[in-house]
C-alpha cells in the first residue's frame, strides 16, 4: 500500500494544506518533516478555515495520528499558542493524538531576532523572509550547537548547552547591536514551558516504523517549495530546509522507499512571496486581478504575493530534482474569464534558448520567458468536482500543462474548501 508525500513544486502556498486535508480522509497518519512556523497552510471545511503553521494539517480531522518529524524546527512557543488557537476552534488535541519528534531542533526567540537583525542590515538586498528564526535554527542545527525537545528533560545539559550556543550568539549579537544575552534569560523560559511540551515528545521514528509494520497509511506533507529548497532553488532567495520528497525520509526517520508517491503541489498561475527571481512576474493589471481574484495574500506575514503566469519550465524543473510522480493542480478558478493565458514554455539568455532555469543568480534574473498562448475560458469552474463539469478550453490548458511538465495531474482543485476537488487518479492507488 503506497503512502503519499505532498511537495510543494513552486515558491511555496500552492495550497498543500488544503490537499493534505483532503487526502488525510485516506490516510491514518499525517506527518510535517520540514520547515517550521515559516509555513502557513490554510484548510476550508463546512465555512470554518483553519490556518495551520507547524502543526501538521490531518489535526482538524478526528482520529488521524499527527506526527512533527525531526526534520522540522519547532518554536515551543508557537507550538503550544497553535494548538491553542485550533482549540478555541473547536479541534481536539493532545498528545496522544499529536507526536513530536524528541530530536528535533528548537527555535528560540534569539533565532528570530537575529533572523530579523540580518535582513534589517541587508537592506534592499533582503531575502523577505518571514523572520520567525527559521534560518539562524537551521544553522545552529548543522553547526551541532542547537537545542533540542529532549533537551529540555535535562536541565544539567540544557544549562551546558545554552552557555555553548550563547559563546557563539552572544557575539552576534554584538556586532548587530543586540543586547547581549544571559544563560538564565535562555532557560528559565524553557523549564516553564517544558511540562507542557514534553508530553509530546518521542522517538516518532520507532512510531513510525512500528506504524509501517502495521500497514498503516503515512501522509508526509510539506512545507515551501521546490523553488525554495536549499539547494534546487532560486539560493540565496530561498528557505533554509531542503523541501523536495527525498527529506521526507530523512526529515521523519522512515527509509526512502516508504515514502510512496510523490504528489507535487502546482497553481494553474505562478505566486512567490519575498525577494528573488520571478521570471513570468506580471507587474501590470493582469498581475494585480490573479492577485485579487487568488486573494494572494500570505498566510504567515500578509505580505501580498507577486503573481504571474504558469511557468511551465520551473514546474519541469522541480518534478525532476524533487522526483514528482503526479500532481495537484489548485486555483484553476482564478483564471475563469480571462480572454488569452500564457505559459512559460522556455527562456530566452543571451542569445539562447533555455529548457531549464540556470543556477547563478544574475543569470536567474536575466531569463526572459518564452510564451505560449492559448485561449481562456468564461464559463465558472468554481466550485466545479468533476472533470466532466469544465469547460473545453480549461481541459485543454490542463492537458497542455500535463505535456509541457512532463507528469499526470493526479487532482485539480476549484475553490478553497475541502470538497471542491476533482480525482483524476489516486495517489494512494499506486
Ligand atoms: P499552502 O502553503 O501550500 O498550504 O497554501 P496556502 O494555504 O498558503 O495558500 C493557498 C491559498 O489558496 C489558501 O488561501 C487556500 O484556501 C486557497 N486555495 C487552495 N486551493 C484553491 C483553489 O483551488 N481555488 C481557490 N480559489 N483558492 C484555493
Ligand atoms: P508554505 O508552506 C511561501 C519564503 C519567504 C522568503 C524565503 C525564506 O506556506 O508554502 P524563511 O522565513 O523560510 O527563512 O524565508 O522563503 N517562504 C515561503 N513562501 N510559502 C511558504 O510556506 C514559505 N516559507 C518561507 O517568504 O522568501
Ligand atoms: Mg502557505
Amino acid at each position: 500500500m503506497a503512502n503519499v508525500a505532498v511537495i510543494g513544486a513552486q515558491w511555496g502556498d500552492e495550497g498543500k494544506g488544503k490537499i493534505v486535508d483532503w487526502l488525510s480522509e485516506r490516510a491514518d497518519v499525517v506527518v510535517r518533516f520540514q520547515g517550521g512556523h515559516n509555513a502557513g497552510h490554510t484548510l476550508v471545511v463546512d465555512n470554518t478555515t483553519y490556518k495551520l503553521s507547524l502543526l501538521p494539517s490531518g489535526i482538524v480531522r478526528q482520529g488521524k495520528l499527527s506526527i512533527i518529524g525531526n526534520g522540522v524546527v519547532v518554536d515551543p512557543v508557537a507550538f503550544l499558542s497553535e494548538i491553542d488557537r485550533l482549540r478555541a476552534q473547536g479541534v481536539a488535541i493532545a498528545p496522544d493524538t499529536l507526536r513530536v519528534a524528541e530530536n528535533c531542533c528548537l527555535i528560540l526567540p534569539l533565532h528570530a531576532e537575529l533572523d530579523q537583525a540580518r535582513e534589517r542590515a541587508r537592506g534592499d538586498a533582503k531575502i523577505g523572509t518571514t523572520g520567525r528564526g527559521i534560518g539562524p535554527a537551521y544553522e545552529d542545527k548543522t553547526a551541532r550547537r542547537a537545542i533540542r525537545l529532549c533537551d529540555l528533560a535535562d536541565p544539567d545539559a540544557l544549562a551546558r548547552k545554552v552557555d555553548e550556543l550563547l559563546l557563539h550568539h552572544n557575539a552576534l549579537r554584538r556586532g548587530y547591536g543586540e543586547p547581549e544575552l544571559a544563560a538564565d534569560q535562555v532557560v528559565a523560559p524553557l523549564m516553564e514551558l517544558a511540562p507542557r511540551l514534553l508530553p509530546y515528545a518521542e522517538a516518532v521514528w520507532q512510531r513510525l516504523s512500528e506504524l509501517r509494520r502495521q500497514g498503516r497509511r503515512i501522509l508526509f506533507e510539506g512545507a515551501q517549495g521546490a523553488m525554495l529548497d536549499i539547494d534546487h532553488g532560486t539560493y540565496p532567495y530561498v528557505t533554509s530546509s531542503n523541501t523536495v520528497a527525498g527529506q521526507a525520509a530523512a526529515g521523519a526517520g522512515i527509509g526512502p522507499s516508504s515514502v510512496g508517491f510523490v504528489l507535487g503541489i502546482t497553481k494553474a498561475y505562478t505566486t512567490r512571496v519575498g525577494s528573488g527571481p520571478f521570471p513570468t512576474e506580471l507587474h501590470d493589471e493582469i498581475g494585480r486581478g490573479l492577485g485579487e481574484r487568488g486573494h494572494e495574500f500570505g498566510t504567515v506575514t500578509g505580505r501580498a504575493r507577486r503573481c504571474g503566469w504558469f511557468d511551465a519550465v520551473l514546474v519541469r524543473q522541480a518534478i525532476k530534482v524533487g522526483g514528482i510522480d503526479g500532481l495537484a493542480l489548485t486555483k484553476l478558478d482564478v483564471l475563469d474569464g480571462m480572454e488569452r493565458l500564457k505559459v512559460c514554455t522556455a527562456y530566452r539568455h543571451h542569445g539562447h534558448t533555455l529548457h531549464h532555469l540556470p543556477a547563478g543568480v544574475t543569470a536567474q534574473a536575466g531569463v526572459t520567458p518564452v510564451y505560449e498562448e492559448m485561449e481562456g475560458w468564461s464559463e465558472s469552474t468554481r466550485g466545479a468536482r468533476s472533470f466532466a463539469d469544465l469547460p473545453a478550453a480549461a481541459v485543454k490548458y490542463v492537458k497542455r500543462l500535463e505535456e509541457l511538465v512532463e507528469a499526470p495531474a493526479a487532482l485539480l482543485s476549484t475553490s478553497p474548501d475541502r470538497q471542491d476537488t476533482i480525482l483524476m487518479r489516486d495517489p494512494f492507488a499506486d
